[in-house]
């Protein structure tokens, strides 16, 4: 069928099946009639418009339709397409078919974005970013939908929802949280100190990367290697960028804002058409199942990095991007990426945070196509044939036509086959991972400590770094109105550094706290510290 025709040697082949050029050509309707579209039919030259207009009702409705709506976070952003190379043959590490051989290509697509902001927001706005990438590799699409800073906010999906409403703009005025009316955010941020790692990152320089181009990726999440032996490790995914790291200062960043609200798109744009397209070099983390408490923090916690000191590195391969959409609502908009987009050879861990995406971004981008077949979307459709027995549904653009759509049958001779039966082992679930225990509702006390690492960060910076970092804390406090607030944020900045605090409190007006030593500790949640005085920073 159709489907077997897919040319999956190159994304730009695969996509110009579905261009339509209406440059030459004379006006039609949907349905295919010659049109004049520029009167509407009226009863005598004043009027009135007719009812029966089907030329005037198609072209405005398909108009008053053009919206879909714009994702509920992540609206802001730009992508463009490329190629991953692979290094090297990593079935040492796993069965992903793409990472398989020395120079095996895959085509991709990025797509870097803003969190809060919608679709209209300035680029330069201080946010995390996202980054996202699809794999059309030759066993499905991959994604890594990841971001710009290696951790995350918080550490259960069930409070996304709580999250993404502190910091979206107000809901009385719509005036963004992010820019000048503080309150909301800053009173979840200090009253759920499991952000305070993430906030510190994104109050120094990755919060206003120079552009995309200078920006590392990264999964975020620990996820697993699966072999063909049905053996796994934990990894994290990396994509250091080969353009060099570099952030805006927030002057420019908020010059920029009002000059160029399109400056990291367009950054991206001419890049590319200019033939000096980014790369990046994708890399992991690998650690041992049975060490997933053995550095003093849980490898599960979303909110804690591997420092490379414990976890080098390994660097698998290259990522270009070479070329521009062609349309941005096709390609850019209409992509859908799902932490759930995996391969064989690639597995989940218990993450509770990773287990919520897994639910929320299907179920979100049902909500934003409409209805369940949005994969058939070209941006969406693997390169590779599909088979199953998924069928119907709004939107619904292939015509199936085996009549047997059941399993187990015989009389389609069992087709199509189960994975278990043309791929070996080592696909998808690692085969070691247990699962039991009590039902509750809570975290593991090994999630607990929030101020070590961003101790750990902190300590990492350059004086001139930490006066950018101290600089934008004082900027986004300064707007608070709640003392509460002000306060509660004081004491949580103390229990990473007495220094951070005090140089805020001052900025403030407020009295400068004295230290507070109880949790000027190492980090000792699971017994065992990495953050000693040894450990060189990072
Ligand atoms: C979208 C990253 C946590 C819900 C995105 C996008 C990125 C991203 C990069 C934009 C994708 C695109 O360009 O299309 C992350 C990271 C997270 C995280 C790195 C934590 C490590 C969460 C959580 C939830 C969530 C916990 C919900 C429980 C969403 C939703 C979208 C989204 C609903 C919009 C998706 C769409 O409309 O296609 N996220 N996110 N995210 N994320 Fe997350």
């Amino acid at each position: 069928g159709a489907l077997e025709k897919r040319d999956d040697s190159q994304s730009s082949g695969f996509l110009d099946q579905y261009k339509v050029d209406d440059s030459d050509g004379y006006m039609t309707s949907d349905v295919g009639g010659p049109i004049e579209d520029q009167h509407s039919l009226k009863a005598g030259i004043r009027g009135s418009t007719l009812l029966e207009d089907f030329i005037f009702r198609q072209k405005i409705q398909h108009f008053d339709h053009e919206r879909v709506p714009e994702r509920a976070v992540h609206a802001r952003g730009a992508g463009a397409h490329g190629t991953f190379t692979s290094y090297g043959d990593w079935s040492n590490l796993t069965a992903a078919s793409f990472l398989s051989a020395a120079g095996k290509q895959t085509p991709v697509f990025i797509r870097f974005s803003t969190v809060a902001g919608s679709r209209g927001s300035a680029d330069t706005a201080r946010d995390v970013h996202g980054f996202a990438t699809r794999f059309y590799t030759d066993e499905g699409n991959f994604d890594i939908v990841g971001n710009n800073i290696p951790v995350f906010f918080i550490q259960d999906a069930i409070r996304f929802p709580d999250l993404i409403h502190a910091v979206k703009p107000r809901p009385d005025n719509e005036i963004p949280q992010g820019a000048t009316a503080h309150d909301s955010a800053w009173d979840f941020f200090s009253s759920q100190p499991s952000t305070m790692h993430t906030l510190m990152w994104a109050m120094s320089g990755y919060g206003i990367p120079r552009s995309y181009r200078h920006m590392d990726g990264f999964g975020v999440h620990t996820f697993r290697f699966v072999k063909e032996d049905g053996s796994s490790k934990l990894i994290k995914w990396h994509f250091k960028t080969l353009q060099g790291k570099a952030s805006l200062v927030w002057e420019e960043a908020q010059v920029l804002a009002g000059k160029n609200a399109d400056f990291h798109r367009q950054d991206l744009w001419d890049a590319i058409e200019s033939g000096n397209g980014p790369s990046w070099e994708l890399a992991v983390q690998v650690v041992d199942e049975e060490k997933a408490l053995a550095f003093g923090f849980d490898l599960l916690d979303p909110t804690k990095i591997i420092p490379e000191e414990v976890a080098p590195l390994t660097k698998l391969g290259l990522l270009k991007l070479d070329r521009n959409p062609t349309n941005y609502f096709a390609e850019t908009e209409q992509i859908m990426f799902q932490p759930g987009h995996i391969v064989r050879g690639i597995d989940f861990t218990e993450d509770p945070l990773l287990q919520g995406r897994l639910f929320s971004y299907l179920d979100t981008q049902l909500n934003r196509h409409g209805g369940p077949n949005f994969e058939q979307l070209p941006i969406n459709m693997p390169r590779i044939p599909i088979h199953n027995n998924n069928r119907d549904g709004a939107g619904q653009n292939l015509i199936h036509t085996n009549i047997r759509h059941y399993t187990p049958n015989t009389l389609n001779n069992g087709f199509p086959l189960q994975a278990n039966q043309t791929h070996g082992r080592g696909f998808f679930t690692a085969p070691g991972r247990v699962a039991n225990g009590n039902l509750v509702r809570l975290l593991s006390p090994t999630f607990d400590d929030h101020w070590s690492q961003p101790r750990l960060f902190y300590n990492s910076l350059t004086p001139v770094e930490q006066q950018f970092l101290i600089n934008a804390i004082r900027f986004e406090t300064s707007h608070l109105t709640s003392a509460t607030v002000k306060q509660n944020v004081l004491a949580q900045l103390n229990r990473i550094s007495n220094d951070i605090a005090v140089r805020v409190a001052e900025a403030l007006g407020l009295e400068a706290p004295a230290p507070d030593p109880a949790f000027y500790h190492s980090n000792v949640t699971a017994g065992i510290s990495i953050f000693n005085a040894t450990l060189p920073t990072i």
